[in-house]
């Protein structure tokens, strides 16, 4: 899936390299804004120390838990029929599946489309909650109940109802009709038209299943854990034996603005409320971060930093070299972390992976690379 500020690529890309080698010289490692858990999973497949991952959004440590909460493969076959045909056999007589359908194939003139899809789903259909907060908007009405039945039969079974959930809220985030992340969905204009054809042409089905089978092969080597919590909450739980990787927000817009839809599927609940055109669930229902906002973000990284630097923690730290929109910078991050730590540079430049940890090419290798990747050793 796609994810903002994801480090998948930055995993190739030297990253990789210096978690691995720097994990090996500690008991654990500790994923304190997990997101889209590619990093997490990372270590916790590559190395045989625990991972522990934390994120403020339930469909973060859902991610990860899918992964790192397991230490073998799983058959996906077999949850193939227990669920996603259970899923499908239990929609497929269902009045509102049929009247779905039957919305997909009538497709003449866009808006009209778009308009019935609403109108069908602002009927209650007492199955999930994407049916009416979503279906019109995010999702075709065949695809919202879709969701709905696939939530509905997550097997009880904790490890295969986890990989099977991350796999769902991948299928969401690749279905979804919205500009790679779920703030605003597209409208029937002429230009956002062709957009929402495209996306509600996707089966929720084949999409689940694509990404079960892909989650299922993989695991850990040892049982990590999520927590699902601000990261200053974990602090006294994390000391110097840990490993411990910081990729804050960098946008002063709140991550629980833009994957609402996700977390909607990874709290599984029976129906939410929602409002305006970008269909939100209540303000209070939206995990807000000090780290998206420009009057918290520096006050709360100081007090993360010096709170792990109490603890005596090793530090690896990611973030843009240049001004963020919610006030940070990495030559701000540097400049406060060296009041505690000896910080390295490793940044990533022009593709290429360097340790250029105090020497004078520190500089010019700044000003030419785009995302920081720092290592803190506690002084
Ligand atoms: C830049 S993203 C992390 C991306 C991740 N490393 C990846 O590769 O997918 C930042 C994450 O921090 C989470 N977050 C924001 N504030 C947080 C806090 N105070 N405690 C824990 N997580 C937080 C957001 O929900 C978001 O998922």
């Amino acid at each position: 899936m796609k994810y903002m500020g994801s480090k998948r690529s930055m995993l190739k890309n030297g990253l990789g390299k210096l978690l691995l080698r720097e994990t090996k010289r500690f008991d654990r490692f500790v994923d304190l804004f997990t997101g889209a858990a590619f990093v997490a999973w990372f270590v916790a497949e590559n190395l045989d120390k625990p991972v522990l991952a934390v994120d403020l959004q339930k469909y973060a440590t859902s991610l990860a838990q899918a992964v790192i909460g397991r230490t073998s493969q799983l058959d996906s076959s077999e949850i193939i029929s227990s669920w996603i045909e259970k899923s499908a056999q239990h929609r497929n007589s269902d009045s509102f599946w049929l009247e779905a359908v039957a919305h997909f194939n009538s497709l003449v003139d866009i808006q009209e489309w778009v308009s019935r899809a609403r109108d069908l789903c602002s009927i209650p259909s007492g199955i999930g909650p994407i049916w009416s907060a979503y279906g019109g908007h995010y999702f075709s009405p065949a695809q919202a109940i879709t969701f709905d039945y696939l939530i509905a039969n997550l097997p009880k079974e904790s490890s295969k109802r986890e990989v099977c959930l991350a796999a769902c809220i991948s299928a969401a985030s690749e279905c979804v009709a919205a500009p790679g992340h779920t703030a605003q969905p597209f409208q029937p204009t002429n230009s956002a038209a062709q957009f929402i054809v495209e996306a509600w042409k996707r089966d929720p089905i084949e999409y689940s299943k694509k990404n079960l089978i892909a989650l299922a092969t993989r695991h850990a080597q040892v049982l990590g854990s999520t927590i699902t919590d601000d990261a200053a909450n974990v602090i006294p739980h994390i000391n110097s034996t840990d490993l411990v990787f910081i990729d804050p927000p960098y946008s002063s817009v709140q991550y629980s603005r833009f994957y609402h839809v996700l977390e909607t599927i990874a709290r599984v609940e029976q129906s939410i409320n929602v409002s305006g055109v970008g269909r939100y669930p209540p303000l209070d229902d939206r995990p807000q971060s000090q780290f998206s906002n420009i009057s918290q973000a520096k006050p709360a990284l100081i007090e993360l930093l010096k709170n792990l630097a109490e603890r005596s923690c090793t530090i690896i730290l990611t973030f843009p070299s240049g001004p963020a929109s919610n006030s940070l910078s990495g030559d701000y991050i540097k400049q406060v972390a060296s009041q505690w730590f000896t910080v390295e540079d490793h940044s990533t430049i022009s593709g290429k992976f360097s340790t250029l940890g105090g020497n004078n090419e520190i500089r010019d290798a700044r000003m030419n690379s785009n995302e920081l990747i720092l290592l803190m050793k506690p002084r």
